[in-house]
């Protein structure tokens, strides 16, 4: 893969990446026609990474669908697809771990401690690897593309990060490998997340500001159906990830809810008309 990547930089050539755990869906597909309209070559990498895991966690259940993933890729017209090896990323004796202080604490990293150290030291072997002029991400992982433009931010990295759209189902879902472990009554359950998002959106545009106020209307939206249960349901600074207690600069409605023994995240991105124009800067 390095050879690859430096033969293509050599021919000044603009290259992307897609890193994914594979499961693919809609969702990774969007990224990659993304990355196909600034970049050539594409590369999809695809890594269940083990390091971003807790112990109690699914990586052994995660989705593993290796054949259908590599036809998806070819007939998505991606140009190489880099599916290592855990003992080849991680060989015996790793010890250097990427850490993005502070943002990695909060939400996501509160719930599921290590996460992001998992997630920042795999994107940054990745990028060492690929050497790509540009990486794209969901923003259905807010936090996690938070964490990783700031890592590349302050490690001077030559690549830039795009972050994309959610894609969601007819319904609302917002589209994730971990969907399929959910079963038909809990489908139905689970588009609470996509509805407590909205109800939010409808009580800002009616001009609430008050983040406890925007909160109480999530959990009635989240309380009201039984498969659901509460993990964090916040109204935080899209900058910092820390929870604001009102609504005046760009800011995320962030949910974590288990649906049966799933858990799912979801967000909504707010940018209040009255926030100043610094504050719009990272507008994805
Ligand atoms: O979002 C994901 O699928 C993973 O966290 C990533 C970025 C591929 C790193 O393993």
């Amino acid at each position: 893969m390095k050879e690859r990547a430096r033969e293509a930089r050599a021919e000044n050539r603009v290259i992307g990446l897609v890193p994914t755990m594979g499961a693919l869906h809609r969702g990774h597909l969007e990224l990659i026609e993304r990355a196909k309209r600034d970049c050539s070559p594409v590369i999809a990498s695809i890594f269940v990474n083990p390091k971003q895991f807790g112990p109690n966690e699914d990586f052994s259940k995660y989705p593993r669908t290796f054949e259908s993933d590599s036809e998806k890729l070819q007939q998505a017209g991606v140009d190489a697809l880099f599916a290592p090896e855990a003992a080849e990323i991680y060989p015996a004796g790793f010890s250097a771990y990427v850490n993005v202080e502070g943002l990695s604490e909060r939400l996501e990293g509160r719930s599921r401690p290590g996460h992001f150290r998992g997630v920042a030291t795999v994107v940054m072997k990745f990028l060492q690897i690929v050497q790509p002029h540009f990486a794209y991400f969901g923003r259905k992982d807010a936090q996690q593309s938070k964490i990783i433009m700031q890592m590349a931010r302050d490690l001077n990295l030559d690549t830039e990060i795009v972050v994309c759209p959610i894609v969601r189902e007819p319904d609302g879902l917002a589209l994730s490998s971990r969907n399929a472990y959910l079963n038909a009554e809990e489908r139905h359950a689970a588009t609470v997340l996509h509805r407590a998002l909205e109800a939010a959106r409808n009580e800002l545009a009616a001009g609430v500001r008050d983040a406890l106020q925007l909160q109480a209307v999530l959990h009635r939206v989240l309380g009201a159906e039984r498969f659901a249960r509460v993990d964090y349901a916040e109204i935080v600074d899209a900058k910092t990830f820390e929870p604001v207690t009102r609504v005046g600069k760009p800011c995320y409605v962030v949910l974590a809810v288990f649906v049966g023994k799933t858990r799912l995240i979801d967000n909504l991105y707010i940018e209040p008309k009255e926030a100043s124009s610094d504050d719009l800067e990272i507008r994805f």
